[in-house]
């Protein structure tokens, strides 16, 4: 039974104030959860709580605080810290609000990530190992940040994220040892063809590049430089987050100082599928552009993985409708989009009922937190994206990774590139 609830205000990865919850027992035991905070956020996700006005450029956290000590811990304590779902209803209803605005999408995963943390503490379990149960738990294929743009580097680029996908790895500590290279010499080609620039929100390297097509470039140039071979053992992955310049069927893309409707979105992403390896492509038309999203997917979706984030939001009801109309094949699933371990489970299971992949995602603020570390890892989702190999709040994620599959009584298998579920791989 829960004992106690205190909640309490840290900073995270871009020094702004999140939203810490620590649940405690009966027996002793406790856990922590955290909320992470996005800057590429889709409209529908959970709204976080902040408090406005002056301080800290209106970005504290004491409502949601208030809200956690006033509302939500006198309703909690007492409550068998296993009932996971009837804790999450009971912040659903406290809340009240279809988007969590009263007490906020922070201040609600914070406290279920802290009641599923204390529950895995009270079983002795670790994390992963408590949500698997008796199923099967698989180490994630890792999908990595080389180059961080859009809304985490002044718009720089107009694509997000350039990501890389160990292909070829054959274990997830394997996977890191092929991205620390790739991540390394393309620092070095940085470097060497203009001022190197430091890191992005994510820990990519600065995009100072004239072109999106000039940055695909260089990472090819990386992955060979590297001695891998692109495409079969590294490829790329791409989030394009084009929901931050695309709007009612228009896309601005400031690189090239153009305006391209839909179909001339639709088709520069073709083209660059046909010219690069590229195995993912993340939110490739606005999560206002459904038409958009089902062309794209029927044109390339055999080919590589079209991934929901701001257009799927972490929502079950949203993973079958794309499934039903053919506007993707992948989810990313981000807690704190859904506002609840439950809701962001009930997502995870409507896409793999859907035949949809599944990748667990972290945000562009971030913590020390290795919560979604588990998460992949215990619900068998295949794929994990935390950000680049830079910046310890990604990196203690990728470390918590190798600390799992190197311990005694590690997960049976590593996703591998069959996670991607494509043929030609
Ligand atoms: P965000 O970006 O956390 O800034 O929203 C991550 C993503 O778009 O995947
Ligand atoms: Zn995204």
């Amino acid at each position: 039974k829960i004992s106690s609830i205190a909640a309490r205000r840290i900073w995270d990865s871009r020094g702004r104030p999140t939203v810490e919850v620590e649940v405690t027992n009966e027996d002793g035991t406790s856990g922590i959860g955290v909320a992470p905070a996005g800057a590429s956020r889709g409209t529908r996700e959970a709204v976080e709580l902040r408090d406005g006005g002056e301080h800290f450029k209106g970005l504290d956290v004491q409502l949601a605080l208030q809200g956690i000590e006033r509302d939500i811990a006198p309703q909690l304590v007492g409550s068998e810290v296993e009932n996971q779902a009837g804790i999450d209803a009971v912040l659903i209803e406290l809340d009240g609000t279809p988007n969590k605005s009263r007490l906020g999408g922070n201040a609600l995963i914070a406290t279920s990530l802290a009641v599923l943390h204390a529950a895995a503490a009270s079983a002795r379990m670790p994390l992963w190992r408590y949500l698997a149960q008796d199923s099967v738990a698989t180490m994630p294929l890792p999908q990595i940040q080389i180059f961080g743009g859009g809304a985490h580097a002044g718009r720089r680029t107009d694509v997000q994220d350039f990501m890389v996908i160990a292909c070829g790895a054959k274990s997830f500590a394997q996977a890191m040892e092929m991205t620390a290279e790739v991540y390394r010499c393309a620092g070095e080609l940085m470097a060497e063809r203009g001022p190197m620039a430091g890191v992005a929100d994510e820990g990519g390297w600065w995009p100072n590049f004239a072109t999106n097509e000039q940055a695909l470039d260089t990472l090819v140039a990386a992955i060979e430089r590297a001695s891998l071979v692109p495409g079969s053992d590294v490829a790329i992955a791409l989030d394009i987050a084009s929901s931050e310049f695309g709007h009612a069927g228009r896309y601005r893309l400031a690189m090239e100082r153009i305006e391209i409707d839909s179909n001339a979105m639709c088709e520069k992403l073709v083209r660059w599928v046909e010219r690069y390896p590229i195995v993912s492509i993340e939110d490739p038309l606005a999560e206002d552009d459904e038409a958009g999203l089902v062309a794209f997917t029927k044109a390339v979706g055999q080919r590589i993985q079209v991934v929901g984030d701001d257009y799927l939001v972490t929502n079950a009801d949203r993973v079958q409708n794309a499934a039903a109309i053919g506007a993707c094949n992948c989810v990313l699933i981000k807690p704190n989009q859904a506002g609840t371990v439950t809701e962001t489970k009930a997502a995870l299971d409507a896409a793999k009922a859907a035949g949809f992949r599944t990748i667990v995602s972290a945000r562009s603020g971030e913590t020390e937190d290795v919560a979604i570390v588990h998460l992949a890892i215990g619900w068998n989702a295949g794929q994990l994206k935390v950000g680049s190999f830079a910046r310890s709040e990604r990196m203690a994620k990728w470390n918590e990774g190798i600390r799992i599959e190197s311990r005694p009584g590690a997960p049976a298998s590593f996703a591998g590139a069959g996670a991607l579920g494509l043929s030609q791989l």
